[in-house]
């Protein structure tokens, strides 16, 4: 079997944002993914305008033969609630990045994915953004959901707090009739990324330098996107560099080892005070069979390592001297409990 024949197919269902183009740039550095198409939802940004930011990001890496179709742009029964504040009114840190000319957005997100998972073999989906895209499909067709082989998801909490209210995380909190559909429903176990362990995953000035210094091309890109990102991240919470969700899920996905969690029940609220929070009984109050794999540890280091070596082209043996400078060991303890539960 040769490489090109072991590669992986995946589909990428995003609202990019800043975080989701990090995560489609990781994707499409990984000689393990063929990515079939790129799906954008209403979320960080309207689908249409995600749509044109995922164009963005294939013509910077020579890839505009990838599709991109936009999707729904409302969640299925919630008014929708961008999160422009936190990712710029263009979705990219309000970077001013020219349009993309050569192609346009393909309409049709939901029926992308139908016809892709009943023609191709061994599809995944990693969804980065609200499940409202998934959930049409899964509900259109459910057969052609039977043939899915794995599920990521970018989105919930377990033991940790929210990013948008007390208790629930964006993606699941902008429509959580599309995920709570999409948890009762799917037929693969969910890989829930959620925000216990992507809190965890912070691009820190000292990398994004790092990122600068072997590789300014892109170190001056990756800049430019997330500046408005560094902002609202020390406006909020005084932390110093972002908290980068999404990347995550892709990496996960390439390397499972990365994260570590249980396989339990979850279930999402879908009203009143907890509107979006992911339930997850850890006790098997409910007695059902686990829906999901609830990702509760990662692997800082190994994210960054392997994020490093495909964004920015970081080689060994500098990248392993630069780690340790990153994660000095006498740190590592403080750095992973300083991240934990509220
Ligand atoms: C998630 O919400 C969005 O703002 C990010 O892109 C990420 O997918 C984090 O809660
Ligand atoms: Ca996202």
């Amino acid at each position: 079997m040769n490489a090109e024949n072991k590669k992986r197919n995946v589909i990428l269902d995003c609202d990019p944002g800043i975080d989701d183009c990090l995560a489609l740039m990781l994707a499409l550095r990984s000689p393990e993914l063929n990515v079939l198409g790129i799906t954008t939802v209403c979320g960080n940004v309207p689908a249409a305008l995600g749509a044109k930011n995922a164009l963005k990001i294939l013509k910077r890496y020579g890839r505009l033969d990838i599709p991109v179709y936009v999707g729904e742009e409302k969640p299925l029964r919630r008014e929708y609630v961008s999160a422009q504040d936190t990712h710029g009114e263009d979705g990219m840190g309000d970077s001013g990045l020219s349009e993309v000319e050569e192609v346009s957005p393909l309409p049709g997100a939901v029926d992308f994915l139908n016809r892709t998972l009943k023609e191709q073999q061994e599809v995944s989906v990693i969804a980065l953004g609200p499940l409202t895209n998934v959930a049409k499909a899964l509900e259109a067709d459910p057969q052609a959901w039977r043939r899915l082989r794995e599920f990521v998801s970018m989105g919930g909490n377990f033991k940790s707090f929210g990013n948008c209210s007390p208790v629930a995380e964006y993606n699941y909190w902008c429509d959580p009739d599309a995920a709570a559909f999409v948890y009762e429903n799917l037929p693969v176990r969910i890989h829930m990324i959620g925000l216990d362990v992507t809190r965890k995953i912070v691009l820190r000035p000292d990398i994004l330098e790092y990122i600068c210094q072997i590789c300014p091309e892109e170190g001056e890109f990756i800049r430019k996107i997330t500046r408005f990102y560094f902002d609202f991240h020390w406006e909020q919470e005084e932390v110093l560099g972002c908290v980068i969700n999404d990347p995550l899920a892709v990496a996960y996905f390439i390397d499972p080892s990365l994260c570590r969690g249980l396989d339990l029940y979850t279930g999402v609220a879908v009203e009143g005070i907890a509107l979006g929070q992911t339930v997850c009984d850890e006790k098997g109050f409910w007695k059902k069979a686990p829906n999901s794999r609830v990702l509760t540890q990662t692997d800082t280091e190994g994210f960054m390592r392997l994020f490093l070596s495909r964004v920015a082209g970081a080689e060994e043996p500098q990248l392993s001297r630069v780690l340790r400078q990153l994660y000095p060991a006498a740190c590592r303890n403080s750095i992973e409990g300083g991240q934990q539960d509220a």
